[in-house]
């Protein structure tokens, strides 16, 4: 029999939009991998002009497409369009040079970031981000704390012209796509109604707020005795300094001054990767074997040999760690200044969730090699990164013999340290930066929007008096370089619903804290079902692929920390709780 011969049709105009933004984003891929491994004006310029070009023709499609009768495609295209409308978090102005200057002005202050350098008082170097956070996180001197951060925050200054003309051209590209402002666009990103979204972050909050509340009161009585009652006052918000950390987002290197160590608690993880000589590549393998057990493919070798897993002594590099598909299919990269500590551990973790799912999710047109929502992307690795239990370390020969149940209590109050202390942070970013957006905040209140923002949520305060130049908020990667932060919320709270699920799926029923995944392949599956949707779906169906449910749901990481939360109670006892 002959095969009926198909006449060769002309591709359809999605597929014409689709093949023409594929070889664009690829360009501006390489172009952005290439600033950011090697911050240069060239390097800069470059990039910026390959992302306008992007831009314009991704405004310029979506424009085209909306004048189209949709009930001539297929539902496939329709979703395709949609996705065109929202796949950038830019939106191109008309205006040919302020379409120009705006990817110029983000540069511009990505290279700040990245080069900022501050001499701490007492110190004979200048030190990068790197430097002064390992002083932030291992020093318990109040006043050198605070000029390490006051140091930092001086960038604000010099990024703050950028950062005021940016929120005016990228609000000037947001309505020309038709969207009020640049955070009406961020939020039409969630396949539902853009004013339903702060309705579904506010319910979550409200699920998570007395536990960090709680987490809150505890810190500042341990640090008060730690520290005396004129550095940490017992009542009131707490200084930012002092978190052991630049922005107050993880407390987590505040553990041993929280709880001391007992003769059974296990050796910790830095110490024990120091000694053995682990390379920052073999600190890789270790995430790379976690999702192997899982059932996923092993990373291709192009991935070793393209990837950044050092800061380069010889020249200037974006060091905020990201992940990388630059062909949009095999080759797969990370970039990162990785040291070895264990903070550092599940962070190559977290990188490798967006590594493993933008493989899983290769074979899908284009348009849709995205996560579910972004949350999804920030999720995966995070939820891995929760199955690194003392029991899972043992099991990869990095710990000798797992402690027993007395040590879980030190183990889930390091966890909230880092997941309960985030949330706040998560949440405020982006409801500083909607406002700017928005107009609602006038560049004038900058600075003092931003801390009434981190006192209302966080129970923080500045550690030092804030002039009129100060930009704190651009002491923060993700608002200089224009990256949305409410995903990592959302990733926060997904996370806890994915490793409930994923641990079920795997019979386990004991506490959740004590579940890890690795070496099962029944969770890999379920997972991997999820990931290889990409965006082809609306989030809710690849959520209940995996949890049966719907929604984002804070039930399971209150779950997972109930153990915690009473302990927590008794240690506060009748000491004030809130600020
Ligand atoms: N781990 C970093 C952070 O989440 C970078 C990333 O998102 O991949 O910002
Ligand atoms: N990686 C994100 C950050 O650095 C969220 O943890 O802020
Ligand atoms: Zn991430």
């Amino acid at each position: 029999m002959i095969s009926p011969k198909s006449k060769p049709s002309l591709p359809s105009i999605v597929e014409q939009a689709e093949a023409e933004l594929q070889a664009l984003g690829i360009e501006t891929g390489r172009a952005e991998w290439v600033r950011s491994t090697y911050v240069t004006t060239d390097t800069s310029e470059l990039a910026a002009l390959a992302e306008t070009r992007d831009l314009r023709a991704t405004a310029q499609w979506a424009r085209r497409l909306r004048s189209i009768d949709l009930t001539e495609l297929s539902p496939v295209e329709v979703r395709k369009c949609d996705r065109i409308r929202v796949a950038q978090v830019l939106w191109a102005p008309n205006d040919l040079r302020d379409a120009d200057e705006l990817p110029r002005r983000i540069s511009s202050m990505e290279g700040t970031y990245a080069t900022w350098h501050y001499r701490p008082r007492e110190q004979s170097e200048r030190l990068d981000l790197e430097g002064l956070s390992r002083i932030l996180s291992d020093s318990r001197n109040p006043e050198l704390l605070g000029d390490v951060w006051e140091g930092w925050h001086q960038l604000g200054a010099t990024i703050r012209p950028d950062f005021e003309r940016y929120v005016t051209l990228a609000n000037h590209g947001a309505r020309d796509g038709g969207f009020e402002d640049l955070g009406a666009l961020w939020r039409s990103r969630y396949d539902m109604d853009p004013r339903e979204v702060d309705r579904v972050v506010e319910g979550l909050w409200r699920e998570v707020e007395p536990l960090y509340r709680l987490l809150h009161a505890f810190v500042r009585l341990r640090l008060s005795e730690g520290y005396g009652k004129t550095v940490v006052r017992e009542v009131g918000p707490i200084r930012a300094h002092l978190f052991g950390n630049m922005w107050g987002q993880s407390w987590r290197s505040l553990l041993p001054l929280l709880s001391p160590s007992s003769p059974t608690a296990p050796q910790d993880l830095t110490k024990t990767l120091v000694e053995r000589g682990t390379s920052p590549a073999e600190m890789v393998r270790y995430g790379e074997r976690f999702f192997v057990s899982l059932g996923l493919p092993a990373l291709p070798s192009t991935f070793w040999e393209r990837s950044m897993f050092v800061r380069p002594q010889d020249r200037d590099v974006v060091c905020h760690a990201s992940a990388w598909a630059v062909d949009t299919r095999d080759d797969v990269r990370i970039k990162m200044c990785i040291e070895i500590t264990e903070e550092e551990f599940r962070v190559i973790h977290h990188e490798l969730g967006h590594t493993f799912y933008q493989l899983a999710y290769r074979d899908q047109p284009y348009l849709f090699r995205d996560g579910a929502h972004d949350g999804f992307h920030e999720a995966v690795g995070d939820t891995i990164a929760l199955s690194i239990t003392p029991e899972y370390l043992v099991q990869v020969g990095l710990l000798d013999q797992a402690p027993g149940p007395e040590n879980d209590i030190r183990f889930l109050l390091a966890q909230a340290l880092e997941k309960v202390a985030f949330l706040p942070f998560g949440l405020l970013v982006d409801r500083w930066r909607w406002k700017v957006f928005s107009g609602e905040i006038a560049p004038a209140d900058y600075n003092p929007s931003w801390w009434d923002l981190r006192l209302k949520y966080q129970g923080m305060e500045p550690p030092t008096e804030r002039g009129p130049e100060a930009f704190d908020a651009g002491g923060k990667y993700h608002v200089v370089a224009n990256v949305p932060y409410l995903r990592y919320f959302f990733a926060h709270i997904l996370q806890f619903q994915f490793h409930q699920a994923l641990a079920r799926r795997t019979g386990w029923d004991g506490p959740l804290h004590r579940c890890s995944i690795y070496g099962h392949p029944e969770a890999g599956e379920s997972l991997l079902s999820m990931l290889s949707l990409g965006s082809s779906r609306p989030w809710p169906e690849a959520l209940e692929l995996v949890t049966g449910g719907r929604m984002m749901d804070a039930g399971p990481l209150r779950e997972y920390f109930r153990p915690l939360e009473s302990w927590l109670r008794d240690q506060v006892g009748s000491a004030p709780i809130g600020w």
